[in-house]
């Protein structure tokens, strides 16, 4: 059992801030040098359309700069920047240099890579970091997959887009609360979803499939439990969207009603890290979410990885 569950961290999101690129690509569009269809696409996984264009490093800091503007604080009250991207700009150094950089940050910076869980992973590192004595985290979740899909493969190519997400969290004394979490691997799946250096995504589609919705039910499950909540308290849950229908199985095996769930993956596709960051702020920015409201972010993705964390939200106004 994780600290979380037994002394609840008081932590709040105080900002938030999504960068898409403008161009976008919809499904007709694929259909012009892809054998596949507007409804084939539709119909297997929800996703209508896709943004596409930037580098992780420039998205990263359109939606960081966001993200600091909603709190409404300066790029000198961050104590550190945690960027979760399975596609950085280069190999060496981390794209969170070039961010802390292009942010003005004077903080430490690194990237977290743990896929399409990313962003979670990085959400409970930044959280622990609040409990070591930080008093502001700004995270973020970017990515351009677009640079490592084969747009000659029409598995793959329909499924992911460009984008990034940013929150920044602070500790609160306000009602806001990481309740619990969870972060999963499953290293003997690694084969089933990989590009290797230099290389185009490969993925066994079907058995990725399966294997999500496993992934999905049994980690946001686990956070549940760690926060000692049931399903049925949980207010909105915030997928990783990758497919609508991964999210359809594993939201009835999660016990939670479907209307509970954010989808915004019918116009991002699969952002992979950035897709939750995204998800949340769209959310945000709808007033889906009020005071108290317990918030179940779950994600998984290539590794196999899996990560969920509860968050119980605190004042609005605070
Ligand atoms: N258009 C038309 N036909 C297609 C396309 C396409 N774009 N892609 C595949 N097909 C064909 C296949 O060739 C196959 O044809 P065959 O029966 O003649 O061999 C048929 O459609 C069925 O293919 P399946 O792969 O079995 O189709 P499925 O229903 O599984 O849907 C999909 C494919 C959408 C990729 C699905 O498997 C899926 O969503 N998997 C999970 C993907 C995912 O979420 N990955 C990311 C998670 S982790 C992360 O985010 C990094």
């Amino acid at each position: 059992m994780n600290k979380a569950s037994e002394e609840h961290l008081g932590m709040r999101i105080s900002g938030w801030g999504v960068a898409l690129p403008e161009r976008i690509v919809t499904n007709d569009e694929l259909s012009q040098t892809l054998d596949t269809s507007n409804e084939w696409i539709l119909e297997r996984s929800g996703i209508a359309e896709r943004r596409i264009g930037g580098s992780t490093g420039s998205l990263a800091v359109e939606a960081g700069k966001l993200a600091l503007k909603s709190a409404g604080v300066g790029p000198e009250t961050i104590d550190l920047l945690i960027i979760a991207t399975t596609t950085p700009d280069d190999q060496i150094p981390a794209t969170s240099s070039k961010v802390q950089h292009e942010l003005g940050l004077s903080c430490g910076a690194m990237d977290i890579n743990a896929a399409c869980s990313g962003f979670v992973y990085s959400l409970v590192t930044g959280c622990g970091f609040l409990k070591a004595g930080c008093n502001r985290v700004l995270v973020i979740g970017a990515e351009t997959l677009s640079r490592f899909t084969n747009w000659e493969d029409r598995s793959t190519a329909i499924l992911f887009g460009d984008g990034a997400g940013a929150v920044v969290i602070e500790p609160s004394d306000a009602g806001g609360k990481l309740l619990g979490w969870d972060l999963s691997s499953s290293g003997e799946l690694r084969d089933i979803l990989h590009a290797v250096i230099g290389g185009t995504l490969y993925m066994a589609g079907s058995e990725v499939f399966r294997k999500a919705v496993i992934a999905m039910t049994e980690s946001g499950k686990s956070a549940i439990a760690k926060a000692g909540v049931s399903p049925e308290e949980i207010s909105l849950v915030i997928p990783h969207q990758a497919n609508i229908r991964i999210i359809e199985t594993s939201m009835k095996k999660l016990g939670i009603p479907l209307e509970r769930a954010v989808w915004v993956g019918d116009k991002t596709a699969n952002t992979s890290a950035a897709s939750i960051p995204i998800a949340l702020g769209h959310a945000l920015d709808n007033n889906q979410v009020a005071a108290n409201d317990l918030i179940l972010l779950v994600g998984f993705g290539a590794g196999m990885t899996a990560a969920s964390a509860v968050i119980q939200w605190g004042e609005i106004n605070e």
